[in-house]
């Protein structure tokens, strides 16, 4: 592929970057043969899919399945039941999604309208970065040197750059026309930042997140977290012209600087050759108000045919310190490297699956003693850190099958605080409540949102603060719960659930596929 004035070889799905868009209904079962052509493994995850009794199909490697190995395949298959929207796939073994990732898109059941005004048009805009070096050779830099990696060269939209310094390559453009209405289902695959996204001139309507739907509002500028999806109405106003497509990235903090903007244009049908583009306010890096607003501004629909279900009771009540330390290193340059952690602990991949030991009560593969809050509660979000250093292991944490679940995700500041686009698979989740500084379980549960909190897949913890999540265990398996910064994965940033099977057929997974991979 050709970007930024300079080619390269990357990994793609079907010859796209991105890669195609999966489209399919409400009730629908997906079926996909994914075939590996390369020489390094593969997998992918439907993420967002909630995978019902399914999770052989979810898709993270040493997770639920070993990788796809060159010249073999493996057969994805699984149901969408009760979801409808926007999701994306992306490759899920090392840092492949940079360039293996698209989206899918959940029409609702036949004859079933959208719960907003029919669209004229629907766009899929898929949001990117792009490295001018190998990304193995980013991420190895990340894993060896235990630094922060190489920012980006770039982000994409829809693949293209838009221009960049010393390069005038060519941007997305969008050709709309006056007085139409479109749906943008816009997806972050971004391996490591959070974007801001916006429309010069424009507002834009949410009407959906993670293929749940909202309560209508407008905004000027969407925060998209990685991993998060967004359905957005843009009604065409104006009579003709350009208007300039940005996204930039959002990092509140100074562990590394990225100023990249990517841009495309809106182009009105009609508009004269040479009519000056108006440009977008991008708000700064550090725009903390405009995520918030954004943050708090999202309700689920909660309508009668789309209700809120969030747990009152509580059957297991959480509290995971997240946050990125230092551990010693002899071999490291600096003498220490980063890590990042849940609770103390900084996974460890095992080498099989952890699906599969579950299934067939293979020992020795991880230890159910995951910690349900911190070794040592600590001021999280004081300075200096008190609490650096970390253990490695591959821990789980079991709950029961059908238990309700509350996760407190408190951020820390152990080098310095940073947001987390956390994700858990095989659940939605009700973000209840978020708040700055430490958590405080006595007062702040009586402000949570327990009538429509947002439902979604992934929430970004905020930098020096919290996020309370709930859900119903209601899916049998081995689910993955990890920060979406992928530089924050691969230092450890993730645990695994295990919800226990129960006795009924219904409460158990079903048996694996007889072409499921081998470790
Ligand atoms: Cu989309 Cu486990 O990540």
């Amino acid at each position: 592929m050709t970007r930024l004035c300079a080619s390269k070889p990357i990994i793609t799905v079907n010859g796209k970057f991105p890669g195609p868009t999966l489209y399919a209904r409400e009730g629908d079962t997906v079926i996909v043969r994914v075939v590996n052509h390369v020489k390094d493994n593969a997998t992918i995850q439907w993420h967002g899919v909630r995978q019902l009794r399914t999770g052989w199909a979810d898709g993270p490697a040493y997770i639920t399945q070993c990788p796809i190995q060159t010249g073999q395949s493996y057969v994805y298959n699984f149901n969408l039941t009760g979801q409808r929207g926007t999701l994306l796939w992306h490759a899920h073994i090392n840092w492949q999604r940079a360039t293996v990732h698209g989206a899918i898109v959940i029409l609702p059941k036949r004859g079933v309208p959208y719960p907003f005004p029919k669209p004229d048009k629907e766009v899929i805009i898929v949001l990117g970065e792009w490295w001018k070096s190998d990304v193995e050779a980013v991420i190895n830099q990340a894993m060896q040197l235990g630094q922060a990696p190489n920012v980006s060269d770039a982000h994409t939209i829809n693949g293209l750059p838009g221009p960049a310094p010393n390069c005038s390559s060519k941007g997305y453009t969008l050709h709309v026309e006056n007085g139409k209405t479109y749906l943008l289902r816009i997806v972050n695959a971004a391996v490591n930042e959070e974007l801001f996204f916006k429309i010069a001139g424009h507002n834009l309507t949410i009407v959906e997140v993670d293929a749940s739907y909202t309560k209508p509002f407008k905004t000027d500028t969407i925060f998209i977290g990685p991993g998060q999806t967004t359905n957005a109405l843009l009604t065409a106003n104006k009579e003709t012209g350009n208007y300039v497509i940005a996204i930039s990235p959002f990092m509140d903090t100074v562990v590394a600087t990225d100023n990249q903007t990517a841009t495309g244009t809106l182009h009105y049908k009609g508009t004269l050759a040479f009519s000056p583009t108006t440009l977008a306010t991008i708000p700064p890096r550090n725009a903390t108000p405009v995520t918030t607003k954004f943050m708090d501004s999202l309700r689920s629909l909660n309508s009668k045919q789309y209700p809120a279900n969030v747990p009152k009771n509580i059957d297991h009540s959480l509290f995971f310190a997240i946050g990125v330390g230092v551990n010693p290193c002899p071999t490291c340059v600096n003498g220490s490297r980063a890590v990042a952690d849940i609770n103390n602990v900084s996974f460890v991949m095992p080498t099989t699956a952890i699906l599969q030991a579950h299934y067939y009560n293979i020992s020795g593969v991880y230890t159910d003693d995951f910690p349900a809050n911190p070794l040592i509660p600590y001021n999280y979000t004081g300075s200096p850190p008190t609490n650096m250093q970390t253990m490695n292991g591959t821990k789980v944490y079991r709950l029961g099958y059908n238990s309700t679940v509350q996760v407190v995700l408190q951020g820390t500041s152990m080098i310095a605080p940073e947001s987390h686009p956390t994700h858990l698979h095989g659940y939605n989740f009700y973000a209840v409540g978020k708040g700055v500084g430490n958590y405080d379980p006595k007062n702040d549960p009586k402000n949570f949102n327990l009538v429509d909190p947002v439902e979604r897949n992934t929430i970004s913890v905020p930098t020096g603060g919290w996020t309370a999540i709930r859900f119903r265990a209601d899916n049998p398996g081995v689910w993955f719960l990890h920060c979406h910064l992928e530089v924050h994965t691969t230092w450890g940033l993730k645990m695994v659930f295990v919800v226990e099977n129960g006795k009924g057929p219904t409460e158990s997974i079903l048996p694996p596929p007889s072409d499921l991979p081998k470790c």
